[in-house]
């Protein structure tokens, strides 16, 4: 069609379309890439390695800094991933820094939650982890639980129990995947019953935040794993059994159409590395993009989302993650179903090129 690319003073052409990449079940399962993705990953930029279609990561996980992750999977993907270009489940909760700016939160979940509050803006956060500790014999199970595990507070403000004790906790985070889920419920049913301070009177629940809500995903085990969604309903089920009223929480991540309205003015204002907007400092005030790409594996989260959103989203379902099925999946069917990312990428720039 006739605005598919720009015309530029260069002889180079703007590109009018962007795509949104899943991670989990897409790009990786565990830490190891699939379905060719360095290789699909690679066409998106010039020879000399310069970013030249707009692209983004759209995950539900996280657990690491964007600005870390970016290094993390340009190492993994051997391509120059910028922090911009990493969206996991957590990071719309930046939008509520000013809610919560000075208050005591609580950040749950596997890798450096508390370290991606801190970086959010949040000042007084305290991983579920050091918390913990404050509470003499607060899981009855933490005896018997004699594996080692390597607490990472390095990156972490500490507290003192008298900052703990004399401050009610304002409101819970789940950054990332739980990692252990007996004690992490029990603490959050104390903390979410007792407004804030557990061993005190019953009071009003603190607001609880997920950054996502996936029952499963594709880790590196053949079958799907339990995600945050999964833990999710746990806790619901038990809070809502021992509480006078039942759990209120949020949940961010795909498929909320926000994040793909987000996605897409990150793919529209993202600096290319051949762009006159952006290359003299000026903001890119780029023309809206024709076609936006969502490349999943979840047909219940990447697919679903994708088709709320509406046009431009077009979707892609890989079978290299969570959906496995011949054909296309029928309650929420892709526009197209590819074997991989890699036919994916092929597929979008036959079209577009
Ligand atoms: O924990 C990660 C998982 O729930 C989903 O990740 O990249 O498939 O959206 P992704
Ligand atoms: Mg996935």
């Amino acid at each position: 069609h006739s605005r598919s690319f720009s015309q530029l003073h260069s002889g180079s052409r703007w590109p009018s379309f962007g795509i949104a990449f899943d991670i989990d079940g897409v790009i990786l399962r565990g830490n190891e890439p699939i379905g060719n993705s360095p290789q699909a990953l690679k066409r998106l930029y010039t020879d000399c390695g310069k970013l030249k279609f707009p692209f983004i990561f759209l995950t539900n996980g996280g657990g690491v800094p964007e600005s870390k992750r970016a290094i993390e999977l340009s190492k993994m993907l051997e391509v120059n991933i910028q922090p911009l270009q990493v969206v996991q489940g957590h990071s719309p909760f930046k939008q509520l820094v000013n809610r919560y700016e000075n208050d005591l939160i609580v950040a749950v979940g596997k890798g450096e939650p508390a370290a991606v509050m801190s970086e959010y803006g949040f000042k007084k956060v305290i991983s579920i982890d050091q918390y913990a500790l404050f509470f003499d014999n607060i899981d009855p199970l933490g005896p018997y639980k004699k594996w080692v595990t390597k607490m990472t507070l390095d990156n972490e403000r500490t507290y003192s129990k008298e900052d703990i004790y004399s401050e009610r906790v304002k409101s819970a985070f789940i950054v990332s995947d739980p990692v252990d889920w007996s004690r992490d419920i029990q603490v959050l049913c104390d903390i979410l019953r007792c407004g804030g301070l557990p061993g005190r009177e019953y009071s009003h629940q603190p607001p609880l935040y997920f950054a996502s809500d996936d029952l499963e995903y594709q880790a590196a085990f053949p079958i799907e794993r339990l995600g945050m969604g999964a833990f999710r309903i746990t806790l619901e089920s038990i809070f809502n059994r021992i509480s006078y009223s039942p759990l209120k929480y949020t949940s961010y991540g795909k498929p909320n159409p926000t994040v793909f309205e987000n996605a897409r003015s990150i793919l529209e204002s993202l600096p290319l590395d051949c762009d006159p907007h952006t290359a003299n400092g000026h903001g890119a005030s780029r023309q809206p993009l024709d076609t936006l790409y969502m490349v999943g594996d979840n047909p219940v989260v990447d697919i679903k989302g994708a088709c709320q959103a509406g046009r431009p989203w077009f979707s892609i379902l890989t079978r290299t993650g969570v959906f496995k099925g011949k054909g296309n999946h029928e309650q929420f069917p892709a526009d197209i179903v590819v074997d991989t990312v890699e036919e994916a990428v092929d597929y979008i720039l036959k079209k577009e090129c």
